[in-house]
């Protein structure tokens, strides 16, 4: 089969996408997939790229981009036969044939929420990973809260700040904020990677850190911090009426005193920061609970293919889910392959499953 590995984007998630890509690029087999490579410049526009992991992959804190030198790639949508073709920066339309299935290594939006999945709906591409509904539900951190509470999972106390909100009555937001309990984290509703997130210990920071957030989403999601251990589990299946399964929980431990939390920095950039320990050093009940709640996060959002959920285990062992990220990353040091590795699926064969279950 033809694989589309589709990767970049317009969010500020790109350079993660373009490492994760490199790690599928040189993972994925050759034997049995004809890869193609595109990428998305933060213009979005689409470019024909190199077969090069070496290019894409993380080099000593150097993130990677993709330029669009004046490439572009068309996807006409015509008689459902999605047919590439790439128009070079001399204009001359290049066919690339037929795609059996598109890969979208894609985070945030305009990659992870929905959009790109409806684009490739209309195309009648197939694609691995989760569908409109679920990507766009994932991505928007109220909506999400409102769909797992719904389906009576544990979700944190929070309050939203709608757009325009905060400058029009910032002492309505402030209240609110406060009646949550300090310290509170300010995030985008729809971003990942932590990007635009601040943790928040005193009022007197709550503007600058909503000045921040709203660089990524004029919507923002004020979260009480909870007191618990940040566990994560990969889910992967649930197609054709088939259950998920859940990965072996792993843990986050950010060791490093520069990071108040797991953010950006000590997520991509500072591997000594923190450790990513799995499987989890959990009792066994909690370890099964936490892969209940991270299956049912899974169904509760109608996801398909693959997602991550990360939870909070408080010191009571309750489980409280803090989200679920429908396209996470997997770069092979990622957790997400990480914790597959663990529970017996190594990166190439989870790759190989990923795109199996989108062409099933
Ligand atoms: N949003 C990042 C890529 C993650 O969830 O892993
Ligand atoms: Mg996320």
């Amino acid at each position: 089969p033809r694989v589309l590995v589709l990767f970049g984007g317009r969010s500020g998630e790109h350079p993660i996408s373009c490492v994760t890509a490199a790690g599928v690029l040189r993972a994925i087999d050759r034997e049995k997939y004809d890869v193609l490579p595109v990428g998305i410049a933060r213009d979005g526009r689409w470019v024909l790229v190199a077969d090069d992991p070496d290019q894409w992959k993380l080099d000593d804190g150097r993130l990677p981009e993709v330029e669009a030198v004046g490439g572009e790639v068309v996807l006409p949508f015509a008689d459902g036969d999605a047919v590439l073709r790439v128009l070079d920066p001399h204009q001359v339309p290049r066919e690339l044939g037929e795609i059996d299935v598109v890969f979208p290594v894609l985070h945030g939006p305009f990659g992870e929420d929905g959009t790109l999945q409806g684009m490739l709906e209309l195309a009648d591409l197939r694609y691995v990973g989760p569908g409109v509904l679920a990507s766009a539900i994932g991505m928007d951190k109220h909506f999400m809260k409102l769909v797992l509470a719904g389906h009576d999972l544990a979700v944190g106390p929070y309050t939203v700040v709608r757009p325009g909100q905060f400058e029009r009555d910032p002492a309505e937001v402030t209240a609110r904020v406060a009646a949550l309990g300090l310290p509170v984290f300010v995030k985008p509703a729809r971003a990942g990677s932590s990007l635009g997130i601040s943790k928040v210990d005193d009022l007197a920071d709550l503007p600058a850190a909503i000045a921040a957030a709203h660089e990524h989403d004029p919507k923002l999601v004020i979260e009480a911090g909870i007191v618990g251990r940040e566990i994560e589990c990969a889910v992967l299946g649930g197609r054709a009426g088939e259950r998920a399964r859940a990965s072996l929980p792993g843990e986050i431990v950010v060791t490093s005193r520069e990071h108040a939390f797991y953010d950006f920095e000590a997520k991509y950039l500072d591997e000594a920061g923190v450790e990513l320990s799995c499987p989890a050093e959990l009792p066994e009940d909690v370890i099964r609970e936490v892969q209940d709640v991270a299956v049912r996060t899974f169904e509760a959002v109608e996801a398909e293919g693959l997602s991550r959920v990360d939870v909070f285990v408080t010191p009571d062992h309750r489980v409280i889910v803090n989200e679920i990220n429908t396209m996470p990353g997997f770069t092979p040091f990622s957790m997400y392959p990480r914790m597959w590795e663990r529970s017996g699926i190594a990166y190439p064969a989870l790759i190989d499953e990923l795109v199996g279950l989108a062409l099933a």
